[in-house]
């Protein structure tokens, strides 16, 4: 391919990728939520404002470099260090200011009353989601937030144990979870879909792989998955997972795991009551299928260094399959 040719190539390549950073479920600039439209709308002023300084900027150098030199001016000189480092400056960040401020309080707003009331806490490197009811009733369950669409929600957060920070790309902006302290944060979906959480704050080995699934879903479908997400798991019907279950209760996993519905009501990790349903496991590191379970359960810190889980390799296979056809099963 002719020079030339491999550069067009290349600038084509580049502006796809540009443009593909643009969409996906994990993207400020691609908003389905009130608060991300805002943020949006701010950087793409900003990001203009920054084109024009720039294209100054490049033009004064230019200039610079092709005029002819003259004598020294101090009224210029002045005039130039004046303007262009006190007045410049000041117009630009306040311009800036009188435009963003506006849009704060509808991101750090409360959602009204009576609004869906979501609790997240953040822990070494998952999250405990519990839908809290009118009633002061909780279902709980990890690592997946279903919303209704168009509804604004109110997120209240906390941590187990270091500082996390709660982050929808998608949906709206970032929201420390801090031990001893409780943070709020309203957010609206604008449109169905599936999109990604992430926790923005180191927070120790695997801070990386500490995500979760945020699936947006119109109303009544949503009732119908929180009606379910409160029934207790439904008993083992094939013979295989039953197996999975008593493997499941005699190696002690009910000793940090709840299934409601069984012997098992430990709190220390994850409810797996309905975590066949889910889309991810392990906090968003691996698809939901058998074998990824089988994994996990084999050795979780392969997966995840640092995680709490012990490995469970020790199992003979046949188990170590049972198991997670097991836990594939609670739909
Ligand atoms: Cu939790 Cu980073």
């Amino acid at each position: 391919m002719p020079t030339r040719d491999l550069r067009h190539a290349a600038v084509l390549a580049a502006g796809a990728l540009l443009l593909a950073g643009c969409e996906g479920a994990q993207s400020t600039l691609a908003p389905a939520g009130r608060g991300a439209e805002r943020i949006a709308v701010l950087f793409w002023w900003m990001a203009g404002a920054a084109v024009v300084i720039w294209l100054a900027v490049m033009g004064l150098a230019l200039y610079s470099m092709f005029t002819r030199v003259e004598p020294s001016n101090n009224a210029r000189a002045k005039f130039l260090i004046i303007g262009g480092g006190a007045v410049v400056p000041t117009v630009v960040l306040g311009v800036l200011i009188i435009f963003g401020m506006p849009l704060l309080p509808d991101l750090v707003a409360s959602a009204p009353e009576g609004s869906l009331k979501v609790e997240v806490r953040g822990a070494q490197w998952w999250w405990r989601v519990r839908y809290l009811g009118p009633e002061g009733d909780a279902v709980e369950l990890a690592n997946e937030i279903r919303l209704p669409v168009s509804e604004p929600v109110q997120f209240e957060l906390e941590s187990e144990d270091v500082i996390h920070s709660f982050w929808i790309p998608s949906l709206g902006g970032k929201v420390d979870m801090i031990p001893g302290r409780r943070t709020h944060l309203a957010l609206e979906p604008t449109r169905t879909g599936i999109y990604r959480g992430v926790c923005a704050e180191y927070c120790g080995t695997s801070h990386a792989l500490m995500g979760f699934d945020v699936v947006v879903v119109e109303k009544e479908e949503f009732d119908r998955w929180l009606r379910h997400q409160r029934q207790p798991a439904r008993p083992p019907s094939e013979p295989v997972a039953e197996r999975g279950q008593q493997v499941f209760l005699a190696n002690g996993c009910g000793a940090c795991h709840t299934i409601r519905g069984t012997e098992a009501n430990g709190v220390i990790a994850p409810d797996l009551t309905h975590v066949g349903s889910r889309l991810s496991i392990g906090a968003g590191t691996l698809p939901n299928e058998p074998d990824d379970f089988h994994q996990w359960i084999a050795g979780p810190k392969r997966v995840k260094p640092g995680v709490l889980m012990p490995a469970f390799g020790m199992l003979p296979q046949e188990d170590l399959r049972s198991l997670a056809i097991y836990l594939e099963s609670l739909e």
